[in-house]
C-alpha cells in the first residue's frame, strides 16, 4: 500500500513557524517520523510538500495513475479557501483524510471553517505531527477496509442493467 502525505502552504517552515501552535519539530523531521511509521505497517509513505494551489491539484488528479492508494493533505490555510482542491479531491475515486496540527475549531471563527473537509473521507486536528499518523491509520482502513465485503452469487437476469446514480439518465 502506499499512502502519499500532501503538506500544504507554510508547512516547511515547520520547527521555526509559530513553534507554540505547530511545535518545534521541522517538517523533514516529521516526514521521517512518518515515513519510520509506515514502514513498521507495510506502508509506502511519499511525501511532498508545496506552497502552491495547483501543484496539490495536479497531485491530488495523478494519484490513481500513479497507484496512490490513499491521500493525507494539510492543506495549510487553503483549508479554509480552496474550493478548487476540494473539486479535485471530488473528482478522483483515491480516499483522502485531511489533517492538521493545530485544532482548527479552537483557533477563532476564521480558521474553524474547513472547505476542503467536506470532500475528505474525514480530518483529524488538534494532535501535532501525530495528526499525521492517526491520518494514515484512518487512510489505510479506507484503502484496505477493515472487513471485507463477502461476495453474493450473482443473480440470472435477462434484463440490462441501469446505472441508478447516472446524472446524464
Ligand atoms: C494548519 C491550520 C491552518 O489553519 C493553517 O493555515 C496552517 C496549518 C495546521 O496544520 O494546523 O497552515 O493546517
Amino acid at each position: 500500500m502506499r499512502i502519499l502525505i500532501i503538506h500544504g502552504p507554510s508547512l516547511n517552515l515547520l520547527g521555526t513557524r509559530e513553534p507554540d501552535v505547530y511545535g518545534h519539530r521541522t517538517l523533514p523531521e516529521i516526514d521521517e517520523l512518518l515515513r519510520a511509521y509506515g514502514r513498521a505497517r507495510d506502508i509506502e509513505i511519499a511525501t511532498c510538500q508545496t506552497n502552491h494551489e495547483g501543484t496539490i491539484i495536479d497531485l491530488i488528479h495523478a494519484s490513481p495513475e500513479q497507484k496512490v492508494s490513499a491521500i493525507v493533505i494539510n492543506p495549510g490555510a487553503y483549508t479554509h479557501t480552496s474550493m478548487a482542491i476540494a473539486d479535485a479531491i471530488r473528482a478522483v475515486p483515491t480516499p483522502v483524510v485531511e489533517v492538521h496540527l493545530s485544532n482548527i475549531f479552537a483557533r477563532g471563527p476564521e480558521r474553524a471553517r474547513s472547505v476542503t473537509a467536506s470532500a475528505c473521507r474525514g480530518i483529524v486536528s488538534g494532535f501535532g505531527y501525530e495528526s499525521y499518523m492517526i491520518g494514515i491509520d484512518a487512510a489505510a482502513r479506507m484503502a484496505r477496509p477493515a472487513r471485507a465485503k463477502r461476495s453474493r452469487p450473482a443473480k440470472k437476469s435477462s434484463r440490462r442493467r441501469t446505472k441508478k446514480s447516472d446524472p446524464d439518465r
